[in-house]
């Protein structure tokens, strides 16, 4: 059996890329959930996608189980022009797993390639990244009530009852929300909270960032920042971060919060919500 088979590539196919090796126990699978900033690979063991593809008896019946993905290959579609530029772009990665963890990070190992295409040479910068099994936390969609339920029901298989993995899961996010507010602080950095799939919730009640590679500066002033594709996501992410204190760790907003107040000022919200219908409208065709 060919397992190539159309969505399988080889490492020389992936695009086109000839840095990375096709042969070897390794396949690079396009994921199937993808982003505007990044394409994004299951690396998968040949073995597993076999498995997948012609399954296995267990019990007397034939499964076909998909295939684990053992890292994900990430690369950013943003070409750089010099070394340096993309060592910055790494420096704020080393900033965000120095502050937040690989305990609240899916962390990555990221390198950058020196690519020449048809003559014409550009650095790319990729990641091979931990691959977190789990449930997306989408912020604008937490059910008021019990906004972590939903997420613990689809997650097949989880061996703790739903009191513990809740109790869990708010420590981590709580974790989660103090080291940003720390990295906010000491840092002037945020990372991108706000992007659909960017958080995620783990059986084991963990709770992860995976999208690791959109890190913006906040202004303490009335600029509101949108990043390289358009999109206020510095705003926005505070937002979310008040979302995860507010309405998933119960924790009352203050008033006299200074990050709060500044970012989320009445009028200022307004503007953002502006800017990111602009956002959306420029994207859709
Ligand atoms: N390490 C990972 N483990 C599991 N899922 C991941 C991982 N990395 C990315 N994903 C999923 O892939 C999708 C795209 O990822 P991500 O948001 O990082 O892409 P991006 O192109 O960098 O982002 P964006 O468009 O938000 O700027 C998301 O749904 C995310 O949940
Ligand atoms: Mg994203």
């Amino acid at each position: 059996m060919d397992i190539r088979d159309r969505n399988v590539l080889s490492g020389d196919e992936v695009l086109g890329l000839n840095f990375i090796k096709g042969s070897g126990p390794y396949l690079f699978r396009r994921y199937y959930r993808s982003g505007l900033r990044s394409l994004i690979f299951e690396v998968l063991s040949a073995g597993d996608v076999e498995t997948e593809t012609q399954g296995e008896v267990m019990d007397g019946i034939r499964l076909f189980p998909r295939a684990r993905p053992r890292k994900m290959f990430r690369i950013l579609r943003n070409r750089f022009a010099s070394k340096e530029e993309v060592l910055t772009e790494i420096q704020k990665y080393r900033v965000l797993l120095n502050h937040l963890g690989p305990d609240l990070i899916a962390a990555s190992e990221e390198f950058m390639v020196d690519y020449t295409l048809r003559g014409k040479r550009e650095i790319v910068l990729c990641g091979l990244q931990e691959y977190v099994e789990g449930e997306i936390l989408d912020p604008w969609r937490l059910s008021i009530k019990e906004p972590l339920k939903d997420m613990f029901t689809s997650l097949s298989g989880t061996r703790m009852e739903y009191a513990a993995w809740l109790k869990k899961a708010r420590e981590n996010i709580g974790r989660f929300v103090d080291r940003t507010r720390q990295m906010i602080h000491s840092s002037g950095y945020i990372p991108d909270l706000a992007g659909i799939g960017n958080l995620i919730v783990m059986k084991d009640a963990g709770f992860k960032l995976v999208d690791i590679n959109n890190i913006v500066p906040l202004k303490p002033d009335r600029t509101i920042l949108i990043d390289d594709k358009g999109y206020p996501s510095c705003d926005v992410s505070v937002e979310v971060l008040s979302i995860l204190e507010r309405d998933v760790l119960e924790i009352p907003l203050l008033p006299d919060d200074p990050l709060y107040r500044h970012f989320l000022a009445p009028e200022r919200k307004k503007e953002v919500r502006r800017l990111e219908t602009l956002f959306y409208a420029r994207l859709t065709p």
